[in-house]
């Protein structure tokens, strides 16, 4: 009988040795919990397709961040969802606005938390779109002065951090400009580099009343069997300015997040985005998974592909277990 030298399941005998040489580790102040804010007040609405996450006001918003803050969680990410749309997403860049609102609030009673705020139209636009309609066709260049006077309000009422989602081309670079003209060089840049034209966003435009009223977004975010492209994606945002960089969604494009890892050396944030939460929360609702299990390792897969940052809906839940 000869037996083999090599036995890896010699490390997995017991739960202390597996950790002794676990490669991977999660960390609640690597997560950035994404929030909607709407206007009014004592809103909080739940997202029917995202079991757990609501719509708050600005009011009950600081009650979120205050537990969310309890459990380990250092940063959060602010989408807008205004009382009124129109053509141009005029709202988006009103220095009173609702997320504007929020983050001179949060920073006033949270001064250590992180707030970043999400630079993109869509959600303040009557038409959905992440840029200023022309002619039927999404005007790259007018977008650029609209998403560069949006960032600036969201800093001057006190964000810590921008994150324009648009995909419009040379954004970061006219938003680091706007910032640096107004003294505002030390707020980072985090850029939704390589944010591609995927399904898996249904549920964040249910939250955010955001489809587009026609056409797609294929002729801004990128098409999703292309690799090679996010590099390209990438290298101009960190040219332009960007301190961080963004893949999404995380788990359907592990790869892609390996990629940019290997390839730069900035952090790599990946978003783990609405349908991903909400496929795992359907499935646990229905008994075919454990959605814990599901969660944290959906969570570790997007960190050992190479994530630094992860933007996910499960933040406060994964929070509660990592510091419990
Ligand atoms: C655009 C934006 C979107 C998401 C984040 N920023 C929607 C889109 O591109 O349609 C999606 C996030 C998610 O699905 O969780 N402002």
């Amino acid at each position: 009988m000869s037996f083999p030298i090599q036995r890896p399941r010699r490390l997995r005998n017991s739960e202390v040795l597996r950790k002794m040489v676990r490669e991977t580790h999660l960390e609640a102040d690597r997560l950035i919990y994404p929030l909607f804010v709407t206007f009014g007040k004592g809103v909080k609405s739940e997202i029917s397709s995202m079991p757990g996450n609501y719509r708050f006001s600005a009011d009950r918003l600081l009650q979120e961040i205050q537990e969310a803050n309890t459990l380990g969680i250092s940063s959060v990410i602010l989408f807008g969802i205004p009382e009124k749309k129109d053509e141009s997403g005029s709202e988006a860049c009103n220095p009173d606005g609702v997320v504007q609102t929020a983050v001179r609030r949060i920073k006033d009673k949270f001064p250590e938390m992180i707030v970043i705020t999400d630079v993109c139209i869509d959600e303040y636009t009557s038409h959905g779109h992440c840029g200023v309609v022309k002619n039927g066709k999404i005007d790259n260049d007018e977008t650029l002065a609209l998403l560069a006077k949006m960032a600036l309000t969201h800093v001057e009422a006190g964000a810590d951090m921008v994150a324009p989602s648009d995909m419009m081309d040379g954004r970061v670079g006219v938003i680091r400009k706007s910032l640096d003209r107004a003294g505002k060089t030390d707020i980072p840049i985090m850029a939704y580099s390589a944010k591609y034209a995927s399904c898996f966003y249904g549920p964040f435009r249910e939250a955010a009343q955001s489809s587009p009223l026609f056409g797609d977004r294929k002729t801004y975010q990128m098409d999703p069997p292309n690799s090679r492209e996010s590099l390209r994606e990438v290298a101009l945002d960190i040219e332009e300015g960007a301190d961080i960089v963004m893949v999404k969604p995380a788990m359907p494009y592990l790869d892609i997040i390996y990629r940019v890892k290997s390839a730069f050396n900035v952090p790599v944030a990946a978003y783990q985005v609405s349908g991903e939460y909400a496929m795992i929360k359907a499935a646990e609702k229905n008994g075919w998974i454990d959605g814990k299990s599901a969660m944290m390792e959906s969570l570790i897969s997007i960190k050992r592909a190479g994530a630094d940052i992860i933007l996910t809906y499960f933040a406060r839940e994964a929070a509660r277990i990592l510091n419990g």
